[in-house]
């Protein structure tokens, strides 16, 4: 209120000036109230709309198509939206993950959202499995922190699960960066956030832990490529599976592209780099994202390259939080 102190320093000269002085300053103190009241109980009741609102949101594509989900969906401006790709037999991870860094109700995830710019929500498909959805169901109701896909989640060892996240994640959020992880990762939302917000020159930016790697030809192996006679003795740079992110020009292109022309290796992360291969972005290599234990400045950390996340991830995850 900036006349206040005009009328604080009112001279005490005239009793009638005195008094007008005292009864502007009680109407102005009165209306300040009045409008405060009005704020708290506006702002509270903004407040409750946002956590009453549901936080999970379900996908639906158009069948004929392959395309975009609903048209008309308002998409939210954040600066990066992180789905942890999680499975029906990973119930226990999501748990593990929600006593450690990932926020368990609605209350922490809008507070790690303002603190941090990140969206977080665990990604899933469907089962044919009624007593596995209804499951999904009831933790969807308890936690609702979930972006469900319209894809079977049998396809989840393929890269189509990547792809139909990526897609969905562009329709709902408008994010500077879309960041895709496994559920069996120890993360530090606060560093992700530092680093996401980092200036680039680039605006197409693949960022993640970058390797390269033998194409394995025998098909008794976990990682057999049965694409290998395309490919030379070692892969492409690209990142490991983990967790990587690709930045909001990046997946427009992706999201640009019909479902089925996109070739598929058959490993995710290997499939994911064939696709930045053939475009022009920058791959920016960061060795905090596949940190082996946690530091001053690790970001994500997980069991490289023993396992392709935390070999034991509902323990470790615990004991990474300690
Ligand atoms: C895309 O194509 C694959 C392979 O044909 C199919 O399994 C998948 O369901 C399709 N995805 C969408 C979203 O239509
Ligand atoms: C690739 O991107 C860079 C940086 O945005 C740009 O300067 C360059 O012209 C692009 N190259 C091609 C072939 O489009």
């Amino acid at each position: 209120m900036p006349s206040s102190p005009k009328l604080f320093h009112a001279r005490p000269s005239s009793y009638i000036r005195r008094s007008t002085a005292l009864i502007l300053c009680l109407l102005i103190g009165l209306s300040g109230l009045a409008f405060g009241l009005l704020a708290i109980s506006r702002h509270g009741l903004g407040y409750d709309c946002k956590v009453g609102k549901p936080l999970s949101v379900s996908v639906r594509w158009d069948k004929t198509g392959g395309g975009s989900p609903d048209e008309g969906l308002k998409r939210h401006k954040v600066m990066g939206f992180v789905g942890i790709q999680t499975g029906f037999g990973s119930a226990g991870r999501r748990a593990a993950l929600r006593r450690t860094w990932f926020p368990s109700s609605h209350e922490g995830l809008h507070r790690l959202e303002r603190s941090t710019g990140l969206v977080f929500r665990f990604v899933i498909g469907q089962t044919s499995d009624p007593s596995k959805m209804s499951e999904l169901k009831k933790e969807v109701a308890k936690f609702d922190d979930f972006l469900l896909l319209d894809i079977e989640e049998e396809y989840s060892k393929l890269p189509y699960k990547t792809l139909a996240f990526f897609k969905a994640a562009y329709a709902l959020y408008d994010s500077d960066f879309y960041v895709k992880a496994d559920d069996d990762i120890y993360l530090r939302p606060d560093r992700l956030s530092l680093l996401l917000a980092k200036d680039r020159s680039h605006s197409q930016t693949y960022l993640g832990c970058m390797k390269k790697g033998p194409v394995f030809t025998d098909p008794k192996l976990k990682w057999y490529e049965p694409l290998s006679h395309m490919l030379g003795k070692e892969y492409f740079l690209h990142a490991y599976g983990p967790i990587y992110a690709l930045s909001a020009d990046v997946v427009s292109s992706l999201v640009a592209l019909k479902n089925n022309s996109f070739r598929m290796f058959s490993n995710e992360d290997v499939t994911i780099g064939s696709w930045m291969l053939a475009m022009n972005v920058t791959h920016e290599d960061n060795r905090k994202l596949c940190a082996a234990e946690c530091t001053q400045s690790s970001i994500a950390v997980w069991d490289i390259p023993k396992c392709s996340g935390l070999c034991n991830p509902v323990e470790e995850d615990a004991g990474a939080s300690q």
